[in-house]
């Protein structure tokens, strides 16, 4: 790793002065975020930071001081030619040929996997995580908080997956419950087969939707609990009816998950822990911690002082189970079965109380583990319609961004010069989507509106799309020098030394969003990545300019596309994580 080779170098200089292993060093030598301001460091160190690993009656001292004082001690070599003290920090500047040498090889080396391989990720362990996201409710509205968990879910398994992570994604679907009672009346009035085999998505909706209008009577109400207590009791015909539902559905949803690049390795919903809920309540009761009120539910109680203050209802007074039962029982299931380091649940705010009870009580049964298990939640988002009206179904929200996109795209008139326009209006447009969502915290909730998302120019998934088109076709249109044969001494510029600098960080904001688990870090680093390209793309231009420049022009071209198969636009962007 580029930036590797020079924090090393950094910090083993470092480590004769201070007195402390390179390694511990490493850490606190970042790269310098590239500023509106030029800058000419390159690293920086930050003293506060070898403070705290030195001796404590360093505290006292005055920052500036011990920076100037640091930064005296040390001396230039082959790979620093400047050093300096700012306020708290010393200053490194790098060779600057073998800077533009030393980036773009390991990018040219590395490929996609650049800054993967970095050191800052070696003393992370391997780890099997099961991912658990989208998790929509078979004939109810596929709402927005399914489509933040499913792009959020996905997010994560692909980073986990391009760190060297394994990695199961698990979709817990709603595929139990009195819905399905209510459906499977409501079927026998209002269904269709042939509309249930050609979008049996909206059909269940449908007859969802109208059977609870005519479930206000009592009567079929009735009906509904009782076609619910067959499926309970596994009735042969209800069961196939039920199954027929599910199985249906499901390929459905794997049709438009596509869409989104989206798959998983279980379908495995709340129907399949039914049965188990029920182990789980006599494991509970045996290690004494069901306790029945007087309403003859079953409660588990989490209060510190153990008065019952604070409790979690895990069985209805008819003995079956609720939602935290059933994932009570998943969550063992899943250990038992994939034996996972870190298991992680991705759904809205509104359920983190859901998930802090699970992990106390799973904890409460004994089980450790309950420690790696983590929710990972997110806010709300307001305002998001279609054309039609509200959102029911995911492939409504695709359909309208790839419609919004195209009408974009033909009023500009860039449709022309595209092969197939509404291909890339999908992807740039599903590209807008996703940055739009993952540019701020991922617990704010934000106002959605389809003109901001869509823009061309600011900060945008379009504007990440066209970047990476702009400069994949720059390749394309300028050969394929090998690294070797090109006069890197040539890339000195200063929007060139920009941009190397920038690509010097790109393991260390990988390594922000792996730990925090938040994507804004890697979409600011891409737009940041895509207006700096833009400005090189203007004042360092390729087409005109003597071979021997051009080759570096084209070389960081590569750069940016993530390496010599650097995709196109209908292969989203230079990051591994993000699309
Ligand atoms: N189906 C649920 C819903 O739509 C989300 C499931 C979340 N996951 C879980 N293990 N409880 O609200």
């Amino acid at each position: 790793m580029a930036a590797g080779s020079f924090r090393r170098s950094i910090a083993s200089q470092l480590s004769k002065v201070l007195d402390l292993p390179p390694e511990n060093l490493i850490k606190s030598i970042s790269a310098v975020p590239v500023s509106k301001k030029r800058h000419v460091a390159d690293f920086q160190l930050s003293i506060a930071s070898v403070i705290e690993n030195s001796s404590s009656d360093c505290l006292a001292q005055d920052l500036q001081l011990q920076a100037q004082q640091l930064a005296e001690r040390l001396k230039c070599d082959s790979v620093v030619s400047e050093i300096s003290a700012g306020p708290g920090t010393v200053n490194f500047t790098i060779n600057r040929e073998l800077l533009a040498k030393t980036v773009l090889q390991q990018v040219w080396k590395d490929g996609s996997e650049y800054g993967v391989k970095s050191e800052l990720f070696s003393t992370v362990p391997r780890q099997k995580a099961v991912i658990e996201f989208s998790s929509p409710n078979i004939a109810k509205k596929f709402h927005i908080g399914h489509l933040r968990s499913t792009i959020v879910g996905n997010f994560i398994a692909n980073l986990k997956v391009a760190l060297g992570h394994e990695v199961v994604r698990i979709n817990y679907l709603g595929d139990w419950g009195m819905q399905f009672g209510l459906l499977g009346v409501g079927f026998q009035s209002f269904g269709s087969k042939e509309k249930l085999k050609s979008s049996p998505l909206q059909h269940l909706f449908e007859v969802y939707v109208q059977i609870n209008k005519a479930a206000e009577d009592e009567n079929i109400k009735k009906l509904a609990k009782d076609f619910f207590r067959k499926l309970e009791d596994h009735d042969e015909q209800t069961l196939s009816i039920w199954k027929q539902f599910r199985d249906l559905s499901i390929e459905e949803y794997i049709r438009i998950y596509k869409r989104l690049g989206v798959h998983f390795d279980e379908y495995s919903g709340e129907s399949f822990y039914q049965e188990k809920a029920q182990e789980v309540l006599k494991m509970l009761e045996d290690k004494g911690l069901l306790q029945k009120t007087i309403k003859g539910t079953g409660v588990v109680d989490l209060s510190e002082k153990k008065d019952l203050s604070t409790v979690s209802t895990v069985m209805r007074s008819d003995g079956t189970s609720l939602y935290i039962t059933r994932d009570l029982a998943a969550a063992i299931d899943r250990m038992n079965k994939h034996s996972w380091d870190t298991m992680i649940y991705v759904t809205d705010k509104s359920q983190s109380n859901h998930f802090q009870h699970l992990f106390q009580i799973l904890k409460l049964m004994g089980y450790d583990w309950a420690e790696r298990c983590q929710h990972v939640s997110f806010g709300l988002v307001q305002g998001m319609k279609t054309r039609r009206g509200e959102v029911i179904f995911l492939e409504d929200v695709l359909n309208e961004v790839r419609s919004r996109m195209l009408q974009n795209m033909t009023s500009t008139k860039t449709t022309k010069e595209i092969q197939d326009p509404v291909e890339t209006a999908e992807k740039v447009g599903l590209a807008a989507l996703i940055i739009q969502d993952f540019r701020g915290l991922l617990s704010s909730d934000y106002q959605f509106s389809w003109d901001r998302a869509l823009q061309s120019r600011g900060d945008t998934g379009v504007f990440l799309q066209y970047t990476h088109a702009r400069l994949h076709s720059l390749e394309q249109m300028h050969g394929n020098a090998e690294l070797t044969d090109v006069n890197v001494a040539c890339l000195q510029e200063p929007d060139a030394i920009s941009l190397l600098q920038h690509l010097l960080r790109y393991d260390e904001v990988l390594y922000r969003s792996s730990q925090d688990l938040q994507p804004k870090h890697i979409v600011s680093y891409l737009l940041t990545l895509s207006h700096l390209a833009a400005v090189a793309h203007k004042t360092l231009p390729v087409k005109g300019s003597a071979p021997d420049v051009a080759q570096v022009g084209h070389s960081g071209a590569g750069v940016l596309e993530g390496g010599p198969e650097g995709g196109s636009i209908h292969q989203g962007f230079a990051s591994p994580a993000v699309s």
